[in-house]
């Protein structure tokens, strides 16, 4: 068994768009016999050295060669990636990559880069996607010639992360690269992207000018409101208002078109009539705009047309190299003083702050800022992402992740786009900086009203909380707790653990929030005599020194000001909540101050590192934080708020503290058998079950232990292969199209001599004839008798949004009647096998209650990180159900003593979208 690194994304989420160092976006896709003139053009324009340096010659590319470059129908055997630019209102290759198998798992690559295209990264990127399609098809090795003095094109092979080997030889260097992804290839690859991805938001965030095309003369119209926006929100550049028919709208001057207007317009804020977006995105093109910000609505969300109109959008923004927020969109906002961009039609912009919020919903967004700018919650930047046909999620949370303003990162999600990627960014960036997500469409009708409003597929709820909580994901259940949870991750250091002290002058909400607090799983343990002895110095003797610290109705200033110090500093306490209800209202604003300089002498005095959460009812209608100097304490409206909030940042805190998961490969596995198994069984019969022999090959591929036993084709087999196991055995019967043995009387459990097992062959074929032709019964299955152990089970289904879910629980009622089941997306870190063997309830089972014998909760691991190489590594799988699988006692391993695996043509489910 050995740690291997993530694996790279699949290679349907490679092909199609590709963004370069200097944050533009190329087209990618595979050539077609339709590009041979385009290619003999691109050769053509090529500059004679960098011809020279492709083909060590100054002549152009043979027609048969320029044929083999068109064809990538087998990509198994030679692939050309083509990046591509719209040039004179067509799709032009400006970079061209190949590789052409000679044998061996290998294949020869080579690329060519239009010269005006030379330095941002085409190559690497074209190597990169290349070797993934590649590896996706079996191959191993690139190897490539390249003229010694082709640094740059040997810089690129350097930089891959590959493994490579080269050898100079009389002027050319030979260069053969391993493309199995390797942790340094993995993390080159995941740096380029980050970076470049950055690098392509920031003119739309942090524009050094604005234009508003379509701002009406219609006050009040949406485009006329953004350019208010603009105005009013102080944006430090200039905003350029475009409209034919306009010289000044609100005292600005107006610019017939982009053409007109001044140059160095990095964002376009495009608020036109449907009908004419197409042509506004090619005249931001040719004004040299870097991104646009489209507002218009009537696209994918409106149905089939909407749908194709909005490709022809992306294809010509992409075509262009632009980016593109939106369509049907309100805008974005960013709050940094250095900008103060509010290109949307909200009017409200909260205050500056550390907190990046993207919104799917416009209207929703709208109510969303308002919320947060009335909970004092700083804004970093907000993003209304609407159709989110070029701009993804994904793409904001690299942005985000280099931002240096922005501390956490919400999201109002209605529908995922790609998940894996989502999956690989979140664990990364969640290291970092805290990502809180609401999910809508969590019950079955919330998920069908999320569909058709974002023309989106809305995810599965259980796949959803498993990736959530692989990727350290914290989830809100509602947009108030979102926010709840932000202002404590925005202001508050994170807790070192889940123990709470409680400070307050009121029974009640103090019991309210010990409760929620327990309910959430935190500890409001009793402090140390030393602790108490320290409060009960200046507390009455009516109050109470435990924890919660009730100091009664009476406690003034003082109280505060010393209890909260006390607590703050004390040993025992991971964290802080302090509960003011004001029984004399003229004392409130001295009793605010006495908190805060209690809390400024706990800080000085040791206690730093502890979150401290408020919960003042000092006569505000919502809660405003308490400023303390340079920090904000979080104020919630009940305390329940305020200990739901903590509950849930004490478990990022912990899934921070954690180092992070490996993932795991092991030497014996024979992947290539077992999908050799699965691709013969869809080529003869399309999707189906396997059966019993095909499912022992695939399992002992990827060494799942398989209780002993081997197909009897007749009883005197049986008998004999029985004696070989040693009695007591069991018969199972193996047929086509039938599942559920056990329903048919399929099963004989304890066989102890020959005659029984003679007689069960006889009957379970028997029965077996009467469901279905004799030509598909393959024969019983023989099997030894597992005694003891406890049963569990471990099975994948597939996912249509998320791929392979594996899933974990006991056999028997707990799965079928509990339903006591825990999942995780694939492929499974070891932490994340660690949490699903631990997150069932069923668990002290497996541990050894009550003097039974615990399980080998080892093997059970290995099975599990197994099984979820399998369902990663042969996508044909759609489902397997190993049930049961028995656990013997520590050292003794575990035995599958029954398995079903359905396979179906890989790609034939609704893949994600880019992004
Ligand atoms: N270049 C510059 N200006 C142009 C133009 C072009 N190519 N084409 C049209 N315009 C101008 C018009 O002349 C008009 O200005 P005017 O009123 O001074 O004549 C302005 O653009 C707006 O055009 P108009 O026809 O009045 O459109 P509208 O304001 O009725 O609608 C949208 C435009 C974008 C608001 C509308 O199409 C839309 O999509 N609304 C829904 C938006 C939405 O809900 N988005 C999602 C939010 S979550």
């Amino acid at each position: 068994m050995r740690a291997v690194s993530p694996p790279l994304p699949a290679a349907d989420d490679t092909v199609s768009r590709a963004v370069l160092r200097d944050g533009s976006v190329v087209q990618l896709r595979m050539a077609a016999p339709s590009d041979h003139q385009a290619l003999t053009r691109f050769f053509h324009d090529l500059s004679p050295e960098s011809r020279r340096l492709r083909f060590f010659a100054l002549s152009e590319p043979s027609d048969t060669l320029l044929t083999r470059f068109c064809d990538s129908t087998d990509l198994s055997h030679n692939a050309t990636l083509l990046a591509l630019r719209l040039d004179g209102g067509e799709l032009r290759p400006i970079a061209v990559g190949s590789y052409f198998s000679t044998g061996d798992a290998t294949a020869e690559v080579a690329f060519a880069v239009d010269d005006r295209f030379h330095g941002k990264g085409l190559g690497t990127m074209l190597l990169e996607r290349l070797a993934a399609i590649a590896g996706a098809h079996g191959f191993k090795r690139f190897e490539a010639t390249t003229l010694t003095e082709n640094t740059a094109m040997l810089e690129v092979f350097h930089e891959s992360g590959f493994e490579i080997r080269s050898k100079s030889d009389r002027g050319c260097v030979n260069v053969l690269l391993s493309i199995d992804p390797t942790g340094a290839s993995v993390n080159a690859a995941e740096r380029r992207d980050a970076l470049a991805t950055a690098a392509s938001l920031r003119p739309l965030f942090e524009p050094n000018a604005v234009a508003v095309v379509g701002a009406s003369r219609t006050v009040g119209s949406i485009g006329r409101r953004i350019l208010r926006a603009l105005v009013a929100g102080g944006f430090t550049g200039p905003v350029y208002p475009i409209n034919p028919h306009a010289d000044k709208l609100d005292g600005i001057r107006c610019y017939p078109s982009l053409a007109a207007a001044p140059h160095g317009i990095d964002l376009a804020v495009v608020a036109v009539p449907r009908p004419a977006v197409l042509g506004v995105v090619d005249e931001c093109a040719a004004a040299g705009v870097k991104s646009l910000a489209v507002i218009t609505a009537g696209f994918a969300e409106t149905g089939v047309d909407g749908r194709a109109l909005q490709q022809t959008l992306l294809d010509k923004v992409r075509g262009h190299g632009l980016r593109m927020v939106g369509p049907n969109c309100m805008g974005l906002l960013n709050a940094n003083p250095r900008v103060r961009l509010n290109a949307s039609f909200s009017p409200i912009v909260p205050p500056s702050g550390g907190v990046a919020l993207s919104s799917q919903s416009g209207a929703l967004g709208l109510a969303i800022l308002e919320l947060a700018s009335e909970r004092g919650v700083g804004l970093s930047t907000f993003v209304s992402v609407g159709n989110k046909a070029d701009v993804s999620g994904n793409d904001l949370l690299q942005y985000w992740e280099a931002d240096p303003t922005t501390n956490v990162i919400l999201l109002y999600l209605e529908s995922f786009g790609n998940t894996r990627r989502f999956a690989r960014l979140a664990r990364r960036i969640s290291r970092k900086k805290p990502i809180v997500a609401l999910k809508a469409g969590r019950t079955r009708a919330g998920s069908r009203a999320a569909g058709s409003h974002t023309a989106a597929l809305a995810a599965s709820d259980t796949a959803v909380d498993a990736l959530f909580r692989q990727s350290g994901v914290i989830r809100a259940d509602t947009i108030d707790e979102m926010f709840d949870i932000a202002a404590c991750l925005d202001s508050q250091p994170l807790p070192g653990g889940r123990r709470v002290a409680i400070v307050t002058n009121a029974g009640g909400p103090g019991i309210l929030a010990v409760d929620a607090c327990e309910a959430a799983g935190l500890h409001v343990s009793p402090f140390s005599a030393a602790t108490r002895e320290r409060l009960a110095a200046f507390l009455p003797a009516e109050a109470s020194v435990g924890n919660p610290v009730d100091m009664v109705a009476s406690a003034g200033p003082e109280e505060y000001r010393r209890a909260v110090e006390v607590a703050l500093t004390a040993d025992d306490v991971d964290a802080l909540i302090v509960i003011y209800t004001p029984v004399d209202p003229t004392c409130s604003r001295e009793t605010l101050d006495a908190i805060r300089t209690g809390i400024a002498n706990g800080r000085a005095a040791g206690g730093a590192a502890k979150p401290i959460l408020g919960c003042l009812m000092a006569g505000t209608s919502r809660p405003r934080p308490l400023i303390i100097g340079g920090e904000r304490v979080p104020v919630y409206a009940f305390p329940e708020n305020a200990a739901r909030a903590l509950a849930k940042v004490a478990t990022y805190a912990a899934w921070r503290a954690q180092t992070p998961g490996l993932f795991w490969s092991f030497e014996d596995i024979r992947a290539d058998d077992a999908r050799n198994v699965c691709r013969a069984a869809i080529d003869a019969d399309g999707e189906r079950w396997l059966t019993g022999d095909e499912t022992k090959t695939v399992l002992g591929a990827f060494g799942l232990p398989l209780a002993a036993g081997t197909l009897a084709r007749s009883p005197d087999e049986a008998v004999a292969l029985a004696r070989v196991l040693g009695f007591p055995v069991a018969a199972k019967l193996s047929a086509r199209g039938i599942q559920h043995k056990t329903d048919v009387g399929g099963i004989r459990l304890n066989l102890e001599k020959p005659s029984s097992v003679r007689r069960a062959f006889a009957e379970i074929v028997a029965c077996a004839r009467k469901l279905v032709p004799a030509d598909q019964i393959d024969g019983v299955f023989i099997q030894s008798m597992i005694a003891d152990g406890v049963e569990t089970m471990i099975g994948v289904a597939d996912d249509p949004l998320f791929g392979p879910l594996v899933g974990f629980g006991l056999g028997g009622i707990h799965v079928e009647v509990l339903g006591d089941v825990q999942f995780r997306v694939a492929p499974l870190t070891d932490r994340d096998v660690d949490e699903l063997l631990h997150g069932i309830r069923g668990l002290p089972l497996l541990q050894g209650y009550r003097g039974h014998t615990p399980a080998d909760l080892e093997a059970l691991r290995e099975i599990l990180l197994r099984v979820s190489r399998l369902a990663v590594e042969v996508p044909e799988i759609v489902e397997l159900d190993l049930n049961p699988v028995i656990a013997l006692a520590p050292g003794k391993g575990c035995r599958i003593v029954d398995a079903r695996v359905k396979v179906r043509a890989p790609g034939t489910r609704a893949t994600p979208t880019d992004g």
